[in-house]
């Protein structure tokens, strides 16, 4: 874990979110690849995409586009570090059009599509792929260039945002489960 003179980097809590993050995705990739008609689950799926939607893309991705790039945004960034930051935001914008297929493919095989468990399988191959590679470019590249647009006080507010919106994410998950069975 990073610390620098006693404190926490904002991009601490991002990098061990990286780190479940490929767990997850590798796993899911393991056993979609192994799931054959007779053991398909669909509510692993469903945990599945539950995490990459709640925890990766709107706890993770959350802090990174709404707080640290937007703040970004306010920066005189370099190009090189301009076109790697709407590089990584195009990614987050494929990973969500991937699980949106993921989704659909799991909607299809539930309806008798045997044909969907493949698309299953290939879409958790695509993710489990393509995303640490995301990971990488935000841990060895990205994360260290964009420090050096904040002062030490101003990193540690990021930080401070990181926590409060992280503080929000139960509530807003577990409020919008409530939601979705009120409207059953
Ligand atoms: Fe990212
Ligand atoms: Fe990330």
């Amino acid at each position: 874990m990073g610390t620098q003179g006693g404190f926490m980097k904002p991009r601490g809590p991002l990098m061990i979110e990286h780190r479940l993050i490929e767990k997850m995705l590798a796993l899911a990739d393991r056993k979609a690849a192994a799931m054959t008609p007779d053991t398909y689950d669909p509510l692993f799926i469903d945990t599945v995409v539950d995490f990459i939607k709640t925890y990766a893309d709107r706890t993770h991705h959350g802090k990174e586009e709404d707080i640290l790039f937007r703040e970004l945004e306010t920066r005189a960034l370099s190009d090189v570090d301009r076109r790697l930051m709407n590089e990584l935001v195009e990614e987050h914008v494929f990973g969500r059009q991937i699980t949106g297929e993921l989704v659909e493919a799991n909607t299809r095989y539930r309806r008798g599509d045997a044909s969907a468990l493949a698309v299953i399988a290939d879409k958790l191959e695509t993710l489990a792929d393509f995303y640490p590679r995301h990971i990488v470019k935000e841990d060895k590249v990205f994360f260290p260039a964009a420090r050096a647009y904040f002062t030490d006080e101003e990193d540690q507010a990021l930080l401070a945002k990181f926590c409060e919106f992280d503080r929000q994410m139960i509530h807003e998950k577990y409020k919008s489960v409530v939601d979705a069975l009120e409207g059953d």
